[in-house]
């Protein structure tokens, strides 16, 4: 793939606030999983790294409302995710988390060579501090009315209603969300990372030389990049997080959104503690950060802002580098998702107006290639998309039931009737047969150059394309029909239906895991090699497949409106 020798590929940490829901899944990690699957498939060199995000503002809200300890919260959620993750068949090479050890001496070293360089500028300011708690009131411990909309709720750092960005000091009304006391301004020290001195740099590196990146990505960059970037805190008072690893610090910690994107590093560094920096600092390293739309201020300015002071000054001068390899890598590319709504509304935690994973499953044990189907032909790849029950039931019995896997049952299981499972040898082709062998041909590309691109509706349309193929292929020959007056001719048809459903086995693996292995598993061989897709002759004849058994179930009407009614209460 290009000038690329191998591919380090991350998915934003999640936050170990709460279990995983349908959003989540559809935003970043059902694209991110394909996206890696596929690229092993073609033989790449790659990884991909993840974990939970552990620091931060409301997980230690969480804690205080529960009257337990941030890390009893992390820890509940971390194993909930990481299970729902596994459950799903999301193919990390590792699941980390923030509060692992390798991380704090990640994160603490990073900070510290920026210091030590001179890329912090320290600035004291006033911040709210709550004179009942005795603590200083990090963003969004503080909550009033929106400055922009007038909402009420509004957190310190951001307005949820109208999307605002905020500062806790424009807050109009501001109350302590620990004790509700109005809170008063105190000064504090911080460090700053000044990222209005890479701005041009920044500008350069988005606006020219990544043209190519989906364009709600690059439009939020540049409507950044346009307002003026500013220094930024990377400090905080809090009691939970990294410690600032400098003197004359205590009580002060990193703040999340700069240890959180170092995980990916650490995560790295815990999966090849020899290796890792290949990974970082190899200029034939391509980094991909899938991420959901509010994250990519962090991952396209912010982050790329501490790579770049890390090894270099802000001034553009090569700073020193830490090792013979030079300095860390920036990603190549950052496919950012827009948002998935539910039944027409936003989905919310504090609302409970979530699909959660671990409750999918006990609802629908054994669909996850269901969900995962779903959630990536109705993707908010470029815009705002809206689940619905109603379009999960149309799409699991219209197209994975119907077309799927009445496709591929109606060809194991005449295979088994006609032939005792054995495939039978390829006659004369008809022109039909070799129009039909050609479409399918064409297939590969289409499937490689949408996965490249980051469209995975169109890719997995490509992939249904093919069953759909195989269901007209088998509507207009009949070969329930010819078998009583033509069997030779059925041999040819019947081969032409296995392969497409070999074929099948191939091009489903990115998109629906499991489903792939059961339709391996029936046809009783190994997994084809990807480089096999669109071909004609993957199974042998004489071969014996296994025992047919059907793919996906109808999804009832009562099992909907379930659904439906759950999310009503
Ligand atoms: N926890 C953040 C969120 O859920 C994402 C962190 S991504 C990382 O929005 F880069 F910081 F790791
Ligand atoms: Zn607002």
């Amino acid at each position: 793939m290009g000038k690329y020798k191998r591919h380090l590929i991350t998915a934003a940490l999640p936050y170990a606030n709460g279990p995983i829901h349908i959003g989540h899944l559809a935003g970043v990690y059902v694209p991110a999983d394909i996206y890696t699957r596929y690229l092993r498939l073609r033989g790449e060199e790659v990884i991909w790294v993840c974990g939970s995000d552990e620091h931060g503002v409301p997980i230690t809200i969480k804690a205080r409302n529960e009257g337990v300890t941030p890390q009893a919260v992390v820890d509940r959620y971390h194993e909930i995710i990481k299970r729902s993750f596994a459950e799903f068949g999301m193919s990390f090479d590792i699941y980390s988390r923030t509060t692992s050890p390798t991380h704090a001496q990640t994160a603490s070293e990073f900070f510290r060579t920026l210091y030590d360089k001179g890329e912090f500028i320290e600035n004291t300011s006033k911040q709210y501090f709550d004179p009942e708690a005795g603590i200083f009131l990090a963003d969004r411990y503080v909550t009033g009315t929106c400055p922009k909309c007038g909402a009420p709720g509004a957190y310190g750092d951001q307005c949820e209603k109208c999307g605002s960005s905020l500062a806790a000091t424009e807050l109009i009304d501001p109350k302590s969300a620990v004790t509700g006391a109005t809170p008063i301004l105190r000064d504090t020290l911080h460090w700053y990372l000044p990222l209005d001195k890479h701005e041009e740099f920044l500008r350069q590196w988005i606006l020219e030389d990544h043209k190519e990146w989906k364009t709600n990505v690059y439009g939020q960059c540049k409507s950044w990049l346009d307002a003026g970037l500013q220094p930024r805190a990377v400090s905080r008072d809090l009691d939970w997080g990294i410690s600032v690893p400098i003197e004359g610090a205590e009580g002060k910690v990193l703040y999340v959104w700069f240890d959180a994107p170092i995980g990916y590093i650490s995560a790295t560094r815990e999966l090849l503690p020899d290796d890792w920096e290949t990974w970082w600092k190899d200029p034939q390293t391509r980094m991909i950060h899938f991420i959901g739309k509010d994250n990519i201020v962090f991952h396209c300015i912010m982050f790329p802002a501490m790579l770049r002071a890390h090894g270099r000054n802000a001034d553009g001068e090569s700073g020193y580098a830490t090792t013979a390899l030079g300095d860390f890598i920036l990603p190549d590319n950052v496919p950012a998702n827009e948002f998935l709504n539910l039944e027409g509304d936003k989905i919310s935690t504090s609302r409970n107006h979530a699909v959660w994973l671990n409750e999918y499953l006990e609802d629908f044990p054994g669909k996850q290639d269901v969900l995962r189907y779903v959630l990536c032909a109705n993707a908010p790849e470029t815009k705002d998309n809206d689940f619905t029950w109603r379009d999960f039931q149309a799409r699991a019995n219209n197209e994975l039931v119907a077309v799927l896997g009445n496709f591929v049952n109606r060809s194991l299981v005449l295979t088994t009737k006609y032939y005792e499972g054995r495939v039978p040898a390829v006659g004369e082709l008809t022109d039909y047969d070799r129009e039909t062998l050609a479409e399918l041909a064409s297939l590969r590309t289409a499937v490689e150059d949408n996965i490249e691109n980051f469209r995975f509706r169109e890719a997995l349309k490509d992939v249904m394309g093919v069953a759909r193929l195989g269901n007209k292929y088998l509507a207009d020959t009949e070969p329930w029909k010819v078998v009583k007056t033509d069997p030779v001719r059925v041999e040819t048809i019947m081969n032409i239906a296995l392969q497409i459903t070999a074929n099948l086995a191939i091009a489903c693996e990115p998109f629906m895991p499991f489903t792939a292995d059961k339709i391996t598993r029936m046809l009783g061989i190994e997994r084809p090699k990807w480089d096999t897709l669109g071909h004609k002759d993957i199974l042998p004849a004489g071969h014996v497949i296994g025992t047919p058994e059907l793919l996906f179930e109808r999804i009832e009407d009562a099992d909907i409106e379930k659904q439906i009614e759950k999310l009503k209460k």
